[in-house]
């Protein structure tokens, strides 16, 4: 059996062995709870804390701002509505400024407020996926209590100028919240450098463990916490997942002394992918140029997504239609409808994302199979 071949990084990372290893030690080791005051409690305080300590530093961040959450749908959703209702509270305007390119998490938290009686103003998108810095400054403009932008799409692979975005929501007093789960540990994030109040992350997306995230919150900004408690600074409440909490802590080290995921390397891994792709026929999703490394969304008209996703896995292939998939059900992307493309191109979505264990064979191997499997499933429609 070949060696599968991982096109789905942006879905999640291979568990580094390094810090499945420190998980382990943490499991074993019968360490206490973090808030106990006992010497039990106190090693279980040091883990967390040194985990709390190289995952701030992963994002320029002080360990202090940094509270650990169940995972990165769970921050961005407290960074939403913690940090507008905690504004609208202070006097802000019951306003929030987004776009419709943002995760679920972020879109399901919008519509919360929205039925809490804020106003949602979502800036549309160009066909490429490009949000113009002029038209997130205008949707400001009136003022807001938050704004919140992620810095690289989870589909597409965009990138965002997130710290120009943050520029303008500052010169109006509205909070800034940007999701980074798609770009910690792939690209340069760092927290003081874009100006940002807010800032989510998700472990399992640079091959740490799933089920833990994190939320940065500046000191000074105004958060509501979801769940009430003493732990994490009292702005989140809850025993902390200590395994979870060491398991990210060592993921983010690694990015640290080993560098960032989206490199060189990937980066021309993902050109020859799209060039080849593009020369089998298919659109390409998106921005043209400029995006992270690691991620193409294509399409092939006439094959739709799914059907390509699942022919690819019987050949060893992991890749997505990068879409929802709830219930065994895949809905047409939202982020492509937002782009402008028609329901019928939205459902032939294919996104292929590498990460830093994606090597020459694995594009060979892609490049070979999704032409020819492109061409059968036509034949069968
Ligand atoms: C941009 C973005 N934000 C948030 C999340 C949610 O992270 P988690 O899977 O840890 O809940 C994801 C996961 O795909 C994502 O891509």
């Amino acid at each position: 059996m070949a060696r599968p071949v991982d096109l789905d990084h942006n879905a999640t990372t291979r568990l580094d062995p390094r810090a499945r290893a420190a998980m382990v030690d943490a499991l074993d080791d019968g360490v206490g709870n973090p808030s106990s005051l006992h010497s039990a409690g106190r090693r279980a305080r040091e883990l967390v804390e040194r985990a709390r300590d190289a995952v701030a530093a992963l994002v320029g961040a002080a360990p202090r701002e940094l509270l650990f959450t169940s995972c990165g749908s769970e921050s961005v959703a407290a960074a939403i509505l913690g940090g507008a209702r905690a504004a609208r509270a202070a006097g802000r305007p019951a306003r929030v400024v987004s776009s419709p390119l943002e995760h679920p998490a972020a879109l399901g938290a919008l519509e919360q407020l929205r039925a809490e009686g804020f106003e949602i103003v979502l800036v549309a998108p160009d066909t490429d996926g490009a949000l113009p810095v002029e038209r997130v400054a205008a949707a400001l403009a009136p003022g807001a209590a938050l704004a919140s932008f992620a810095v690289v799409n989870h589909e597409l692979g965009n990138r965002y100028p997130v710290g120009e975005f943050a520029r303008v929501a500052r010169a109006v007093g509205a909070a800034f919240h940007t999701d980074a789960v798609q770009a910690a540990g792939r690209i340069a994030v760092d927290t003081r450098a874009l100006g940002v109040d807010l800032l989510s992350l998700s472990a399992h997306k640079l091959h740490g463990p799933k089920g833990i995230g994190a939320l940065v919150v500046r000191a000074g900004v105004a958060f509501a916490p979801l769940i009430p408690g003493h732990q994490e600074r009292g702005l989140r409440g809850g025993t902390e997942n200590l395994a979870g909490a060491v398991g990210f802590g060592v993921a983010a080290s690694i990015v640290g002394t080993e560098g960032l995921a989206a490199g060189e390397r990937v980066a021309a891994l993902t050109l020859r992918l799209e060039a080849g792709l593009c020369a089998a026929g298919a659109r390409l999703h998106g921005a043209r140029e400029g995006r992270a490394p690691g991620t193409v969304n294509v399409g092939f008209d006439g094959v739709p997504g799914d059907l390509l996703v699942a022919a690819l896995d019987l050949e060893g292939i992991l890749a997505s239609t990068g879409a929802a998939c709830a219930s065994g059900t895949t809905r047409p992307s939202s982020v492509l409808l937002a782009l402008g493309a028609s329901r019928a191109q939205a459902e032939c979505a294919l996104r292929l994302s590498l990460g830093r264990d994606s090597v020459e064979d694995d594009i060979d191997r892609a490049l070979e199979a999704i032409p020819r499997l492109v061409a059968r499933i036509r034949a069968a429609c």
